[in-house]
């Protein structure tokens, strides 16, 4: 073997050993979340795929098959619709937020706001990765993007039973209205400040960043492995 990929394979490996290292030292890893685009789709649909029936009950409102779940994926409309990922290092998707706006006459909840729009919120986090501030990290950025959008009403299915997603919000200091009956429940947020305003750009700046960074950490070790058959990422 060339010296010089001896040498770039230790420096890899040293470098994998750092970024364990620090991965380890927190036991909450840093969150980011991502506006996704259409390119995401495949990520999505591996993502939703790998809910069980109950999840994809408690996200969508009823048990979808993999077809009518891959058919969701296919007609997600991202110029309409805001979708929320986080990704781990592998660049698979650990969370998925879809946060949709509906003119108000058609929400379930039209009386509950004067303004022209309602959001309507589902969400969901690989079982593997509960637990660990995904969800929230979610829920709180798709409130921050209504609040900047003047959208005062966040509309969830099912929200009242949900236990999980009552904790999270309530957390997150929202208030729980329940005018229309504890099946729809929904949620008032503050208007938008500079702070939410200066948040939005910020985190979806970082996001980015680490998004490049990882697709293109990615990328360079299944060139290597290809061309020299070493350190080959596991799927
Ligand atoms: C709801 C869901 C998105 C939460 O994701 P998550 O990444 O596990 O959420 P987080 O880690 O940010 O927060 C979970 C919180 O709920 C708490 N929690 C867990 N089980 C709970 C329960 N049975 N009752 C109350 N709180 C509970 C956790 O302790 C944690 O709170 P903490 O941060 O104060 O410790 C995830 O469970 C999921 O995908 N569920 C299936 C789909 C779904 O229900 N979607 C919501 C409706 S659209």
């Amino acid at each position: 073997m060339p010296p010089f990929i001896t040498q770039l394979r230790a420096r890899l490996d040293r470098l994998k050993q750092a970024l364990i290292a620090l991965a380890e030292a927190s036991d909450k890893p840093m969150i980011l979340v991502k506006e996704l685009s259409p390119r995401a789709r495949r990520h999505l649909l591996r993502h939703f795929l790998a809910l069980e029936e109950k999840d994809r009950l408690l996200r969508f409102g009823s048990k979808l098959s993999d077809e009518l779940v891959t058919r969701y994926v296919e007609n997600i409309d991202f110029s309409r619709d805001t979708i929320f990922g986080v990704y781990d290092r592998k660049m698979r998707l650990l969370g998925v937020g879809h946060l949709a706006f509906a003119p108000r006459e058609a929400s379930p909840v039209s009386g509950a706001t004067l303004k022209a729009r309602v959001a309507e919120f589902g969400v969901s986090v690989s079982a593997a990765a509960r637990g660990m501030g995904v969800g929230t990290k979610l829920f709180v950025r798709a409130a921050i993007r209504c609040r900047n959008a003047d959208v005062d009403t966040l509309y969830m299915h099912c929200l009242s039973s949900n236990k999980v997603m009552m904790h999270i919000a309530k957390k997150a200091g929202m208030e729980i209205h329940r005018d229309y009956g504890e099946a729809d429940a929904y949620l008032k947020l503050q208007p938008a400040n500079p702070v939410t305003l200066f948040q939005e750009a910020m985190e979806e700046q970082a996001a980015m960043l680490d998004y490049i960074v990882k697709a293109n950490m990615r990328a360079l070790f299944k060139w290597i492995s290809r061309v020299f058959g070493i350190g080959k990422p596991k799927a």
